[in-house]
């Protein structure tokens, strides 16, 4: 198995382009079920999990065509007729679940694994349920698989008892095919969502509000083929600018959204980084300066997103001082901590607070990664620590990064798949 070895002690300098996201990407393409001619993606990212959702929609019957070179995707969603999202692939990524909405408003059956456990807790689906029966469907969870069966989907008022970006997206997708309006109460309000309602809109999709808490959408009869471009990855720029700041760099990432990004930029800052922002470029300036310790909370958008939460603990761990890094999203994403102290950093975890007193210095060792946004905090970390850190189990990683080593080496990294 593939691994990465990384010796620290480098600034990095230069610029890095970032990719379409990945949390952005994922829904749109399950969105394209939804139309009734070919659906155009381009700005899509070369991810592990964009080639899993491939599979799951040529299992469904779409075709699709991938230019990696282009990064586009077409969909031709008319051959679709199947219904059954399978165990395999659900297993291997959870947001397989994000075909259920889809499938329910197209054809009006839908059968989709339950997609178990994962690393960071047990992330339920009972909210996705939840929605589609607001909407009208009949759903039972027997034998592994949410099985759900509706004539047609009616608008109706679905209110979140919390705030889910997933269950989000699949009555956002459901509601568009439904008869008559719904109100979506206690939306999520990340960017993502933004970005797949103006896709569902671009195939003739009446929706207002998405971003906001009360998204309405007033279902229509048809959604047609169209065009999109995905929205940039905020969380791959955000973990490109924590690698700046910690190594005592300065990099500009480019093609970005930084109005997508406030709450990692004012962390950056008040770590003590120059962050300057130029139309898509942001740039961070650590040169000659070390981190200062920085209090993190995470919550759903617009605050502190928990999928940047293991690269700030990272930076933490070499800052100077202590900071507190609340996690309220989800309730086992703390299994970078571990791996972390391997390199010599110093935590204290109280249920779901870590405490990071910062160190002078990491030191390089073998570890593990464990998720996709742990494995980047094992990078960064490398990217500090004296010697060599070999992080081993990288397929997390190639889950939501494209071509991680080639960019950080474009940027003066020591790093190699091994
Ligand atoms: C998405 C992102 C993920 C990010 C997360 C939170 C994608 C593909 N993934 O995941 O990177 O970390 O948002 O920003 O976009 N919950 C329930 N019942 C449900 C659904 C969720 O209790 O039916 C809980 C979860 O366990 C969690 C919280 O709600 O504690 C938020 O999860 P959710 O926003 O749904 O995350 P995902 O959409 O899975």
């Amino acid at each position: 198995m593939k691994k990465i070895l990384i010796t620290g002690g480098t600034a990095l300098e230069g610029e890095v382009a970032i990719s379409g996201a990945k949390n952005a990407v994922l829904p749109i393409l399950c969105a394209a079920l939804l139309a009734d001619g070919p659906v155009e993606i381009a700005n899509v990212p070369n991810l592990q999990d964009v080639l899993t959702t491939a599979r799951l929609l040529r299992e469904l019957g779409a075709e699709v065509e991938h230019d990696t070179v282009a990064s586009r995707f077409l969909i031709n969603p008319c051959p679709a007729s199947g219904h059954v999202a399978p165990y395999e692939l659900v297993r291997t990524m959870r947001a397989s679940v994000l075909v259920l909405g889809p499938l329910l408003a197209r054809h009006g059956a839908a059968e989709v694994s339950l997609p178990g456990g994962c690393a960071i807790g047990s992330r339920p689906v009972d909210l996705h349920i939840h929605a589609m029966q607001a909407l009208g469907a009949q759903v039972e969870v027997e034998h592994g698989f949410i099985r759900a069966r509706v004539d047609r989907l009616r608008g109706g008022r679905i209110e979140f008892p919390t705030v889910s970006v997933g269950a989000t997206e699949n009555a956002l997708m459901a509601a568009s095919l439904a008869a008559g309006t719904t109100v979506i109460d206690n939306a999520a309000r990340e960017p993502e969502i933004v970005d797949l309602a103006d896709c569902l809109v671009a195939l003739g999709a009446d929706i207002e509000g998405a971003g906001s808490g009360r998204i309405v959408v007033r279902g229509v009869e048809r959604l047609a083929g169209g065009t999109h471009a995905v929205l940039p990855d905020r969380i791959e720029a955000g973990t490109f600018l924590v690698a700046a700041a910690m190594t005592g760099g300065r990099v500009t990432a480019t093609g970005t959204r930084a109005d997508t990004m406030v709450t990692t930029l004012e962390k950056l800052s008040e770590a003590g980084a120059e962050a300057e922002v130029d139309g898509d470029r942001i740039t961070v300036d650590m040169r000659g300066r070390r981190p200062r310790a920085v209090d993190i909370v995470t919550a759903p958008h617009p605050g502190f997103p928990t999928d940047m939460q293991a690269q700030f603990m990272a930076m933490n761990c070499i800052a100077e001082g202590v900071g507190t890094i609340d996690e309220r999203i989800f309730e086992n994403r703390f299994m970078h901590v571990n791996e972390l102290m391997r390199l010599g950093a110093c935590i204290d975890i109280e249920g779901n607070r870590a405490t990071v007193t910062g160190v002078e210095a990491l030191t390089g060792a073998p570890v593990m990664a464990t998720d996709l946004r742990a494995s980047a905090s094992l990078i960064l970390a490398g990217l500090v620590a004296e010697g060599e850190t070999l992080v081993d189990r990288v397929y997390h990683l190639d889950r939501g990064y494209e071509n991680i080593e080639a960019k950080l080496s474009g940027l003066g990294a020591q790093i190699a798949r091994v």
